[in-house]
């Protein structure tokens, strides 16, 4: 993973290689997640149904995976499907669905191929038992994997995690004096997981429509005006040159401004 990596996949010249080489490999996000948003607006805009810009989104989504991997980020985790999103037609939540299901299908060989670990993340209360089936397939096989950590976010909420997490503490007997934010985390569907360094949501809306609520509590975000189908490995980059440019203080202040007492 790294450099020679991205550029194996990339046409020389490109925007992209450009993006690869100004890339600092030692400071990569190490949990990158993304809010996959603005399928409904590209269809609409070619005068399509809706659900061929979740169709086209399935090529993003193998986009991001690849560099993704390819660069040397350890968390990928990607929003798929909201505890909200049932409030949506029956048969465009339906054909997300089947989407998901025939990308686990397709993918599964690459996803090997590629030493990546595929985790979902979210409720299993409401999904029908063929998806469960295929998910869990799909964790399965990949579960012995040790490169990245790839989740799907698939019938997720923040505050249902969140609720859930406190009924397993009380379920656990923990002592609620005892309990910390670490602990706490870890019970976390992302238990285990470092917190996203950088939250993406792409097609322009500034809200985090209740992902990861906890984890995103110090995480640069990056909004791009590019709906998800047409976002690509480029954009992604991109997200990631950004991200290194920020300074992150987490309450604090400036680090040369330490010693100077200021
Ligand atoms: C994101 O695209 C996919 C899901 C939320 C499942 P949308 O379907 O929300 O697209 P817009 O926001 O209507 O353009
Ligand atoms: C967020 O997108 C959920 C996913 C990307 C799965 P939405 O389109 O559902 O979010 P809102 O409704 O614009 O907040
Ligand atoms: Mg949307």
């Amino acid at each position: 993973m790294g450099l020679a990596d991205v550029l194996a996949t990339v046409p020389d010249g490109s925007p992209q290689a450009s993006l690869a080489h100004q890339v600092d490999y030692a400071r990569l996000p190490s949990h990158v997640a993304v809010i996959m948003d603005g399928n409904g607006r590209w269809a609409a805009q070619r005068r399509l149904p809706r659900v061929e810009g979740h169709r086209a989104g399935i090529d993003s989504v193998r986009d991001v995976v690849e560099v993704s991997a390819r660069l040397g980020i350890d968390v990928l985790t990607l929003y798929a499907f909201s505890v909200e999103n049932w409030k949506r037609p029956p048969a465009e939540v339906s054909v997300l669905m089947g989407l998901l299901k025939r990308y686990l299908r397709l993918e599964l060989d690459t996803l090997m191929e590629n030493d990546i670990r595929f985790r979902v993340i979210g409720s299993e209360d409401g999904l029908s038992p063929d998806v469960r089936f295929e998910l869990a397939a799909a964790e399965r096989r990949t579960g012995a994997n040790g490169g990245m950590r790839f989740n799907i976010a698939l019938n997720y909420g923040g505050r249902a995690e969140i609720v859930a997490a406190a009924r397993r503490a009380i379920a656990a007997g923990i002592d609620p004096q005892a309990l910390d934010e670490r602990q706490f985390g870890e019970l976390l569907y992302t238990g285990g997981q470092p917190d996203p360094d950088l939250l993406i949501r792409t097609s322009g809306e500034m809200r985090v429509s209740n992902f990861l609520l906890w984890q995103i509590a110090y995480a640069e975000i990056w909004v791009t005006d590019t709906l998800w189908p047409d976002f690509r490995s480029r954009h992604f980059l991109e997200a990631v040159v950004a991200y290194q440019k920020r300074e992150r203080r987490y309450g604090g202040i400036k680090e040369e401004a330490v010693g100077a007492g200021r």
